[in-house]
């Protein structure tokens, strides 16, 4: 298979993380990168060995070489920069959260749709085996019926308005940075738990609190009860270590995922924890490769095989449009500042639930 030629828009931190995952990668190749700055374009250039540097993102999908994009902007540029690559007829891997509400999301699927290229949201964990590991143990009835969700992701990152995670402008708050791993964990898992890709919460309860000087969610907690009356306790916050552990409780046993969010950035072992009602406590370990190299690999094969979107676990469109809506409602409940998805209607299309 000839390699996925990528390039990368934007010079930031993870952008920095999913170069080392291509260049580890089996199938891809990192051939661009663009900055607004002309400067930090070739310092990154340089930095990654990448041939070449484009002083603005417009260069980048001009340029022919680049088949796929991997787009790592803060939040609110994820939308207009979706729509160029898709209009440019460029592939994309695009940066969770997917927009900054569901309208926008909708409109990146349009536009990759009547643009014919692969579209992703690049929730990573989901493409770590441990993720299958845990959806075969759940189909399997290791645990028997799944009754309670429990998930958190949360760091200490000291304030600082300049920081894009407190900065409203550029989409902050935890509910958009980090709670859309929980939300996306809970759906996963109910949806496996009753035979399909993902379920969509019939209840939601939200707590937290909003910054005075930052006006952004600082933490947050939600209660969401899925079909069969699953529950789902997740939270997640900026100021603050939470245990950053992902556990299933069913009627016969749990599992706990001591790793869910960012396994083995370099390639190694991760463990589950099982627990099956009267039996000895198991650990169960998991071998991959680097976390982002199988990310870059899976968008490569589903490209090279036409696919438009991935499957599950990896996200889907639709799985991502009903995590940002989960998203968009959590964060109305808190009164997080907006901006929120329209009333409007978005057309149906037939990708969509
Ligand atoms: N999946 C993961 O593991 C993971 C981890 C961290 C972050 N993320 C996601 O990746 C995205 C970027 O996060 P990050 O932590 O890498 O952010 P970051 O370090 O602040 O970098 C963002 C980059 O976006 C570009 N950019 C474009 N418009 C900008 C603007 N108005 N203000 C600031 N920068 C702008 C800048 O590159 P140029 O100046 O070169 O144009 C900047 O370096 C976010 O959506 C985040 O949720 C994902």
């Amino acid at each position: 298979m000839a390699k996925l030629r990528w390039g990368i828009i934007g010079t930031g931190r993870i952008a920095k993380i999913f170069a080392d995952g291509i260049l580890r990668s089996q199938t891809g190749e990192l051939v661009a990168v663009g900055s607004r700055s002309k400067a930090k374009a070739r310092d990154f250039a340089r930095a990654n060995n990448i041939a070449q540097a484009h002083a603005s993102y417009e260069a980048l999908l001009a340029d022919p070489t680049v088949e796929a994009v991997y787009i790592a902007t803060p939040h609110p540029q994820h939308h207009e920069w979706v729509l160029r690559a898709a209009e440019a007829k460029k592939h994309i891997l695009c940066e969770k959260p997917v927009g900054v509400h569901y309208d926008e999301a909708a409109a990146m699927m349009q536009a990759a749709w009547e643009n014919s290229v692969f579209f992703m949201e690049a929730y990573m964990y989901r493409c770590h085996p441990q993720i299958a590991r845990m959806i075969e143990l759940i189909r399997a009835g290791t645990i028997g019926e799944v009754r309670v969700i429990k998930a958190s992701f949360g760091f200490a990152v000291p304030y600082d308005p300049e920081n894009r995670l407190f900065n409203r402008e550029l989409g902050g708050g935890g509910i958009l940075d980090i709670g859309g791993y929980c939300t996306s964990m809970a759906r996963l898992i109910a949806g496996v738990a009753v035979g399909k890709p993902f379920a969509e919460a019939e209840r939601l309860s939200v707590f937290g609190q909003i910054g005075a000087e930052s006006e952004v969610d600082e933490y947050a907690a939600a209660m969401l009860v899925f079909p069969n009356d699953i529950v789902a306790m997740i939270s997640c916050g900026l100021r603050l270590q939470q245990e950053n552990h992902v556990r299933i409780e069913g009627s016969g046993g749990a599992i706990t995922l001591l790793d869910p969010w960012v396994p083995n950035v370099n390639g190694g072992e991760t463990s589950l924890i099982l627990e099956r009602n009267g039996e000895a406590v198991e650990t169960l370990t998991v071998t991959s490769p680097p976390l982002y190299a199988i990310e870059a690999d899976l968008v490569a094969h589903h490209i090279a095989k036409g696919d438009r979107q991935a499957a599950s676990p990896a996200m889907s469109w639709a799985d991502s449009l009903g995590n940002i809506r989960l998203q968009d409602e959590w964060r109305r409940a808190m009164d997080a500042p907006g901006p929120f998805t329209q009333a409007r209607p978005v057309a149906p299309t037939p990708y969509q639930e």
